[in-house]
């Protein structure tokens, strides 16, 4: 099962377990054509707590996965293994791994266009405690718009609403409130905030519910399809490797039946997944 189709060369989709679901969505949506792997490490996660080098292992044996099952190109669709392994991946293990082959976060492409939406120069930021402490929001944000404020907000209970369905449950409204008014409050300013984390997306509208008027919410999917499209039309020595027969498997490192029920949640279509041993 997890050996590689020699003809199929996918594009790998990675999250620690069913966020990035809402970025594959996306991609699938704006280029249908490829094929893809979604793997999500549902046996280890939660990621969002972990520390810097137990991520950065795993994320690296993860990404090391979808290479051996033919994928060129692999997206970390999870904000923490963006903000605390991407860097070293592509910096100091491709080079000596796979030189040719390119993993690409979620981070930069949401931070570059940050500007097409706020007015004030004031933006929010949402994410698990791994994203906000490594302060990869704020560094990335200062590179495009200098003159920009930044303020953060670890949402530490956020991903396990979500995980254990209760996302639209009257206990989500307690910590979703709590999490808003804590960010408004380092910062009124504030006009943008970015949902920093894809397992946000799902808490979507009760976010909406408390936050004030004329704030814009960036979520991720769109803006990570669309920086995708770009991408591969800008290399096109990447782009031919991938192939194109519009197929999408799943993953997990988890129970396949656990996955699946939760994953259409996610995927907003049925999911069948298989089981991926490490
Ligand atoms: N989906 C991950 C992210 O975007 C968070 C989930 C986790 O903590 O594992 O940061």
């Amino acid at each position: 099962m997890n050996s590689p189709d020699s003809n199929i060369k996918p594009i790998g989709v990675f999250d620690s377990g069913y966020g990035g679901l809402t970025i594959l969505k996306e991609i699938v949506k704006e280029l249908p054509q490829y094929d893809y792997i979604y793997l999500g490490d549902n046996a280890r996660a939660p990621y969002g707590t972990r520390s810097f080098e137990t991520v950065y292992d795993y994320t690296l044996q993860c990404v090391q996965q979808l290479f051996s099952m033919g994928c060129e190109l692999v997206i970390l669709a999870c904000n923490t293994a963006s903000a605390k392994a991407l860097r070293t991946i592509q910096q100091k293990d491709l080079p000596l791994i796979a030189p040719h082959k390119r993993v690409l976060g979620v981070i930069r492409p949401t931070t570059e266009i940050v500007g097409n939406y706020s007015k004030t120069k004031h933006i929010g930021v949402l994410g698990t405690t791994g994203t906000v402490t490594s302060n990869s929001y704020p560094i990335e944000i200062e590179k495009f718009y200098p003159d920009y404020t930044v303020h953060q907000e670890a949402c530490p209970m956020w991903v396990p609403l979500v995980e254990n369905n209760e996302f639209n449950s009257d206990g989500a409204d307690f910590y979703i409130k709590k999490h808003l008014d804590n960010l408004l409050l380092k910062d009124k300013n504030i006009d943008t905030i970015i949902l920093g984390c894809t397992h946000y997306p799902l808490l979507i509208n009760k976010i909406k519910q408390h936050l004030p008027k004329g704030i814009t919410i960036l979520a991720q999917g769109e803006i990570v399809a669309k920086s995708l499209a770009l991408y591969l039309h800008k290399h096109p020595e990447i782009e031919s490797k991938c192939t194109k027969e519009g197929s999408i498997r799943f993953f997990t490192t988890d129970s396949p039946e656990n996955f699946d029920a939760a994953a259409s949640i996610f995927f907003e279509k049925k999911v069948q997944s298989a089981h991926l041993s490490l």
